[in-house]
């Protein structure tokens, strides 16, 4: 299982803070951005890494993060994505990188509170298709909302405006090889991008889309600056559990 981070985009939601440099590469709490959806992954064991990269700052990602191994990844590569393309097109130059294995996405500015450990083993196990993770929210509108029957997806769409549910498609998402022949098939939306949405719905309209609920919060910290802030708020209260709990060992 490879995996991939998306870490390109200007941060337009975050300016000032994101002027002269990657949103990515800010802090939350006390690490840059970017470390955190490295450790979703080697968490979960992945130790085969792409991030695709752009916008301001491309070139700190390689003084920051190096060959990936104080993360203890094996390999570590990078591309770049050269103009705002959307999520889909992002992922569509990792298809070198990944060959036919399958992989997950996270976006680089999604932070989660538990490991996706559980729900990479149950995409391993199945036959083919792609995996998301869902989550519910009180502002459906800011992200891909899952309509639900029962526990099946039954469409996706992006940052509607009258939601179908309080469920948001979160920035992990679990893909076979074949997503890079439906990437290849997608079509701009109105905002000029290739959608994850879209790809999401190309799986999902063949039978091929699974979903779990996550556990534990999870936070966009890009989405705003009071996503950032919560985000760090969130971020510090975990570390500073972790930290104490180890002084009481
Ligand atoms: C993107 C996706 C959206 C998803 C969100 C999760 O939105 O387009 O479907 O719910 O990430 O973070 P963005 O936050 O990049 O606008």
């Amino acid at each position: 299982m490879k995996g991939v981070i998306l870490a390109g985009g200007l941060g337009t939601r975050l300016r000032p803070l994101t002027n002269i440099t990657n949103k990515h590469l800010l802090p939350l709490y006390d690490k840059p951005m970017i470390f955190y959806p490295i450790q979703t992954l080697v968490s979960a064991g992945i130790s085969e890494v792409m991030i695709v990269t752009g916008g301001n700052s491309a070139g700190d990602f390689l003084r920051l993060l190096g060959d990936g191994s104080q993360f203890g990844l094996r390999i570590l590569n990078y591309a770049y994505q050269v103009r705002e393309g959307g999520i889909a097109e992002a992922i569509g130059l990792t298809r070198a990188f990944v060959g036919g294995d399958r992989f997950v996405v996270i976006l680089g500015d999604n932070v989660l509170e538990g490991s996706i450990r559980k729900h990479v083993e149950a995409f391993e196990r199945q036959p083919g298709g792609a995996r998301i993770l869902l989550k519910e929210v009180p502002n459906p509108r800011d992200y891909g909302v899952a309509e639900l029957d029962g526990s099946r997806v039954v469409s996706i769409q992006e940052k509607p405006a009258v939601p179908r549910s309080n469920y948001a498609v979160i920035g992990v998402y679990m893909y076979d090889e074949f997503a890079f022949d439906f990437i290849s098939r997608l079509e701009p939306s109105d905002r000029g991008e290739l959608e994850v949405t879209d790809l999401n719905n190309a799986y999902l309209e063949r039978g091929l889309l699974q979903a779990d609920i996550l556990e534990g919060w999870w936070s966009d910290a890009g989405s705003s600056i009071d996503g950032y802030l919560e985000a760090n708020m969130k971020v510090a209260g975990m570390v500073r559990r972790a930290s104490s709990e180890r002084r009481v060992e």
